[in-house]
């Protein structure tokens, strides 16, 4: 994994899946069912380090990924958040300057400490060949969560904000970009040797608002992070970001890009994959189908982007009703890649 961020290309690219940990493992559902809610299982170490290595148990994954959610930050800085089962996470939400007063830098890091344990431990409880991933939202899609209060299908409140008063909305976006890069060298300083930001919204957003709420944040993020720590790599994953991953990819200074299910392999591979190494990008769909569909799929991307630096990944979370087989046919299949006629 590590090699494949620094440009290597090797016999067979390194994978993991984003929500590798989750519902889809019986394992998963058995410990959920003790834990109590899942902000619980996020804030205490013993099992969010037990789901993390769920997965690496049953297939072996390059890398894995902190157990945690991208909204701790957010209820970090004061924000009640609730998880309600089957409706995605609730926020008070926060739609103006005024609003912003309620939230707070002062118990940030304490009340993070617990996501900080996890990952000092993993850091020893994984395999040595594994790379420990850490993550945070990036600043444009924990706003879009901030200020609608939960998920939404026009962002309707986020966008009238960034648009009407840039100057208001610009105060909650320098927030975020100091506490996440902060966040995120805390988690290095831990034992996290790459840290992803997910921007899972960046897609809604128009060419010009997308490079002021999404580019230049992650820009912004991106040099913090260098400051304290310039070896660790950063993925960048602007979801449905289309025909401005380039713009992503020239201005943000991340150091390789996630690539959703949209993004045409053969595209990426003459247009981003010179530039740096990219990761994706299967149809979480795909891995749900399995079969036939599902082998020519994932061997495409292999044909399409593995021999330029390269990491295997979805376009997007495994879903919940996922056959776990499939993913270790998928685990099988690109492990057998180097052995293809
Ligand atoms: O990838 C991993 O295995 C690491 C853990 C992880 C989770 N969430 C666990 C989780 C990571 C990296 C995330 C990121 C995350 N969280 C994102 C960005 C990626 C994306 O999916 O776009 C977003 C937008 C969130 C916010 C979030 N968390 C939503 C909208 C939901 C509800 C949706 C759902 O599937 O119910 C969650 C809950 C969540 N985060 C679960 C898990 C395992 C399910 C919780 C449960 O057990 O009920």
């Amino acid at each position: 994994m590590l090699a494949a961020l620094a440009g290597e290309v090797r016999q067979r690219p390194p994978f993991w899946l984003m929500r590798q940990a989750g519902r889809y493992l019986p394992e998963y559902r058995e410990l959920r069912a003790k834990a109590g809610s899942f902000l619980d299982m996020c804030y205490n170490p013993d099992h969010a380090v037990e789901v993390t290595l769920q997965p690496l148990r049953r297939y072996d994954m390059d890398a894995a990924i902190l157990f945690s959610d991208i909204l701790v930050v957010p209820h970090a800085l004061g924000q009640p958040l609730a998880f309600q089962e089957g409706e995605g996470p609730k926020l008070d939400p926060v739609r103006n300057v005024e609003d912003l007063k309620r939230l707070s830098r002062d118990r940030f890091h304490e009340r993070l400490e617990p996501v900080y344990e996890t990952v000092r431990r993993l850091s020893r409880a994984i395999p040595a060949h594994t790379t420990l991933i850490g993550f945070a939202g990036a600043p444009w899609t924990i706003a879009c969560y901030m200020v609608e209060g939960a998920g939404s299908k026009e962002y309707a409140h986020v966008k009238r904000w960034a648009y009407g008063d840039p100057a208001g909305f610009g105060a909650l976006m320098d927030l975020l970009v100091e506490v996440t890069a902060d966040y995120l060298c805390t988690q290095i300083e831990a034992g996290a040797e790459v840290v992803q930001l997910f921007d899972s919204w960046a897609g809604v957003l128009p060419a010009g608002e997308f490079r002021r709420w999404v580019i230049e944040p992650t820009r912004r993020i991106v040099d913090l992070v260098k400051a304290r720590h310039p070896s660790i790599p950063v993925i960048g994953f602007p979801r449905g970001a289309g025909l401005s991953y380039e713009a992503y990819v020239a201005g943000s200074g991340v150091d390789a890009v996630g690539l959703d299910t949209t993004v045409p392999v053969a595209w990426a591979a003459g247009n981003l994959q010179s530039r740096l190494p990219v990761q994706g990008n299967l149809d979480p769909i795909m891995l749900a189908a399995g079969g036939e569909a599902l082998r020519s799929a994932a061997w495409e991307i292999l044909e399409a982007l593995a021999g330029k630096p390269f990491v295997f990944n979805l376009g997007h979370g495994v879903i919940q009703t996922t056959p776990p087989e499939h993913v270790a046919e998928l685990a099988r299949l690109i492990k057998d890649w180097p052995n293809r006629g």
